[in-house]
């Protein structure tokens, strides 16, 4: 079996491994020319995806990366991981979905599948993609002559079509692509068991749900579930501290029940692709059908506040010592939205190095995993900008040292010997000793 899969980002790289792993064949069609090229010699882009495992499957003949979309003619489904995020007025921007629809569908041969797994509102396979797909397809004319009518292809009928949600954990060492289960809609019963087929080759368990928006929902419930949740927990924390309790200490102490319950864990604010963006795409949808979705929207409001708790923390700790916020030299500690990536995609670090630098400090960041700030929409003011070193002089040279990501390859305890004072967000400092005193929670 060959397949096509479009975008090797983060969720169509290892996506496209897991296929070629399960002796498919796996064209990986991506836009960027450079990343094409870096994956045919063998070498990753993503930090936790190792070069040597590309390699193999490129030498093993099972996957090679291409800008030709020309080549889809020859396989027998595509899967489509291409970008989902927000456009300037905070609304979905779904032309890079319907971007690689249009050019798809000039290739698409009779009977091929189509698999959308881009995270998006329900209603989009059905409505938004298939409508360009069709558009844009057409069968071969049953005779060679000039005029002989050119008929457009059809969804369920000569090309099948179906959504399954992505599920990917980028850096969770315990989760492999092909254990997590894999939710499946179809825009036709055919439709779904091509589908199921197609995932039941590579990962261990396929859902099926009763249609693409079915499973275009599903994946919105699972990321608004970590959304409101985090934004509780959040609220939480702030109410806690001023009652003198320590939100983490209550957290360890609930999710010992048994059932009912399950721990989410406060932050500086949401980072990633995923948790900060799909939550809107629903809200935006929903007022299509007169609806407003007042829960979602607030945890949002709570969410996007938590950069302000943090800069006020921060004021705090430096009053402490008679410092304002004003010409301190800051420290913030992780540039990536999580530990042990290198995706620093909606990160709250840059919200906060903005805040702080607003403010007048002097904001530098460590990151190993982010050693230069690459140019981005959002934050052009830092391109370029470096992370600092690792040792006692540089850490003691700032005033004060603002834990946003708690990378697991960080010395903590330097830091809390070396650090004139620390705001943890991430109860980073928990179990370093000597450093209580200089540790404020945030
Ligand atoms: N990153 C995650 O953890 C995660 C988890 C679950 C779901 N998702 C969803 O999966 C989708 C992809 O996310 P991602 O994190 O992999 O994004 P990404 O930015 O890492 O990768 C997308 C890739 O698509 C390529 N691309 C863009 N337009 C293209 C086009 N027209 N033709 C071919 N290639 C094109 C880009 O060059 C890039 O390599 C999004 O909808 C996201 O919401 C992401």
């Amino acid at each position: 079996m060959k397949i096509a899969v479009v975008g090797l980002g983060y969720v169509g790289l290892p996506l496209s491994l897991q296929f070629a792993r399960s002796c498919v064949s796996v064209l990986g069609l991506d836009a960027d020319p450079k990343k094409v090229e870096l994956l045919n010699n063998g070498q990753s882009y993503i930090k936790h995806i190792q070069s040597a495992e590309i390699a193999e499957l490129v030498a093993a003949g099972k996957f090679y990366a291409s800008t030709d979309f020309g080549q889809i003619k020859e396989v027998e489904a595509v899967i489509i991981c291409v970008p989902t995020p927000l456009n300037k007025n905070r609304e979905p921007d779904l032309s890079y979905v319907l971007q690689t629809g249009r050019s798809i569908a000039r290739h698409l041969q009779q009977g091929t599948l189509v698999v959308l797994e881009s995270t998006t509102y329900p209603g989009t396979t059905e409505e938004d993609l298939r409508v360009v797909l069709e558009e844009n397809s057409y069968l071969k004319p049953e005779s060679s002559s000039l005029d002989s009518p050119r008929r457009r292809m059809r969804a369920g009928i000569d090309f099948h079509l179906a959504f399954s949600p992505e599920r990917e954990d980028p850096g969770n060492q315990q989760i492999k692509v092909k254990s997590i289960p894999k939710v499946v809609g179809g825009y036709t019963k055919d439709c779904l068991d091509r589908a199921m087929a197609l995932y039941g080759r590579a990962i261990d368990r396929v859902v099926p749900v009763s249609s693409c928006r079915a499973a275009e929902a599903t994946k919105l419930l699972e990321n608004i579930f970590r959304s409101v949740n985090i934004a509780l927990v959040n609220e939480l924390k702030v109410v806690y501290a001023a009652m003198g309790i320590d939100i983490w200490e209550v957290i360890e102490a609930a999710k010992t029940k048994p059932f009912g319950f399950m721990p989410f864990y406060p932050g500086p604010g949401l980072g990633g692709h995923c948790i900060p963006i799909d939550p809107f795409y629903l809200t935006w949808k929903a007022r299509e059908y007169g609806k407003h979705t007042r829960f979602i929207e607030l945890a949002g409001e709570i969410n996007t506040q938590m950069p302000q708790h943090v800069v006020h923390r921060v004021a705090d700790a430096l009053n402490s010592q008679q410092k304002p916020i004003s010409g301190s030299k800051i420290l913030i500690l992780g540039l990536a939205y999580k530990p042990n990536v290198d995706d620093d995609r909606e990160s709250p670090s840059y919200v906060l190095m903005n805040l702080l630098s607003e403010r007048g400090a002097e904001a530098e960041y460590y990151d190993p995993y982010v050693p230069v700030i690459k140019p981005t929409r959002e934050h052009p003011q830092f391109a370029g900008k470096k992370s600092v070193g690792w040792n006692q002089a540089i850490i003691e040279s700032f005033d004060l040292v603002l834990i946003a990501t708690n990378h697991s390859c960080v010395n903590y305890q330097e830091l809390g010997d070396w650090a004139q004072c620390i705001v943890d967000t991430r109860n980073a400092m928990a179990s370093v000793k000597g450093a209580s005193g200089k540790v404020w929670k945030a």
